[in-house]
């Protein structure tokens, strides 16, 4: 058995501030017109990191993610404090992976040598899009003149950095997306997201989408969109390791393979989800989403938790299945059978090789082929009925 300390053990600290909040987007993120008193904040991810740590002694920490929302809106200072106070609480690998998001706009790439000197080593930035039109329509702050050269403050500032586009966007063709997409991997070094338009409940693209005024490709152009990123990104060597993630060979981000491998990890900050292993069972933690109401919380309780279930056994396997066929080296089934107490249905298993969505490895991993990626949702459903 693998001992503790060489198990992955992730922190992610969400920082919940935006300049402005773009029209597609639903995360948990708000726009304040007063100065954030960042200092109040350090004080309560403190005491949450200080809490969220007595309930998880002995961990090493792997790898620290800052997301948001805008981490890059934080104050170099911050940044350091957050990071001292999780060294402080935590045993910390040598070679974690600590992470932070970026808008890529001059005045945050100012800023890139002050995080690393806090103790960040990898960057990724909402790149989104490169030509300005679609920047506009995006309804962001930056030109991609702005992202580009960003890019290349964060070239310079960090050994490893990472951007995220969003395709699949109105209008776009393969065309288009085939020059776009070369052109950034052109300014990528290892790592790129990229990430199809998501029309989100409850944000203003929901309400256009609905009304017949933002046209989004139809399935087969989505189809035809997606094929294209996978072929471009294996061609110039940043294969897909996961659905909507390309890096070159040992590249992958370390925190996000966490969350996919059904790893542990802790969620500090407003709306910050976690899974915790106590006691023999797993926990699914989530904080107050409300920046303001989680301060309160946080100072009068010392944590800002206010979902803390215990996962039985089929939920967690059902969730290992969820996470784990999103990665290109999927999942054992040896595992799953493990964590649910049942082997996956053969039958079922015979059916989607037949169909061309899954493979089964010699060593019996069990993948999603690119065929089956576009209706994953489905082939996860299929096995876990
Ligand atoms: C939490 S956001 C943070 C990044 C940073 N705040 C920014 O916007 O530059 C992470 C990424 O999710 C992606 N994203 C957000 N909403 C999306 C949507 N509705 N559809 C597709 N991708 C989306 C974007 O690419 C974004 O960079
Ligand atoms: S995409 Fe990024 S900048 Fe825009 S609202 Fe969401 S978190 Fe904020």
């Amino acid at each position: 058995m693998i001992s503790r300390e060489q198990e992955a053990f992730g922190v992610y600290v969400h920082w919940p501030f935006c300049l402005s909040k773009c029209p597609y987007c639903d995360f948990n993120s708000h726009v304040r017109h007063a100065p954030v008193d960042e200092e109040r904040f350090v004080r309560a991810f403190t005491r949450e990191i200080e809490t969220t740590a007595a309930r998880t002694p002995g961990r090493q920490v792997s790898s620290i993610f800052l997301g948001g929302g805008t981490p890059s809106l934080m104050a170099p200072q911050t940044v350091g404090a957050v990071l001292d106070a999780i060294g402080k609480h935590w045993s910390v690998a040598p070679d974690v992976e600590v992470t932070l998001e970026a808008n890529p706009t001059s005045v945050e790439a100012t800023r890139f040598r002050g995080y690393r000197t806090a103790g960040v080593n990898r960057v990724s930035l909402g790149v989104q899009a490169l030509d300005d039109s679609s920047l506009k329509a995006l309804g962001r702050l930056h030109s991609a003149r702005e992202a580009l050269d960003a890019v290349a403050i964060a070239r310079t500032a960090f050994d490893r950095y990472s951007f995220d586009l969003i395709y699949a966007r109105p209008d776009q063709t393969p065309a288009m997306w085939t020059d776009e997409l070369k052109l950034a991997i052109s300014e990528a070094a290892e790592h790129l997201s990229l990430y199809q338009l998501t029309i989100e409940e409850g944000t203003p693209f929901f309400g256009l989408h609905a009304a017949g005024k933002l046209k989004t490709p139809d399935e087969a152009m989505a189809r035809a969109l997606y094929d294209v990123t996978q072929e471009v990104c294996a061609a110039h060597g940043l294969p897909a390791y996961e659905i909507s993630n390309h890096a070159r060979l040992g590249a992958e981000c370390k925190h996000n393979l966490v969350y996919w491998r059904g790893e542990e990890y802790a969620g500090i900050g407003p709306g910050a989800h976690g899974r915790l292993d106590i006691d023999g069972f797993r926990h699914a933690t989530a904080t107050e989403k409300r920046p303001e109401a989680w301060l309160m919380r946080v100072e009068a309780n010392g944590h800002g938790v206010v979902t803390d279930d215990l996962l039985n056994s089929e939920e967690r396997a059902d969730e290992f299945l969820l996470m784990g066929l999103r990665l290109a080296e999927g999942i054992d089934p040896k595992r799953y059978a493990a964590l649910s107490g049942r082997a996956l249905d053969p039958n079922r298993i015979k059916v989607l090789r037949e169909e061309g969505a899954i493979t089964v490895d010699a060593d019996g991993r069990l993948r999603v082929t690119q065929s089956g990626f576009p209706v994953l949702d489905a082939v996860v459903a299929d096995l876990a009925a």
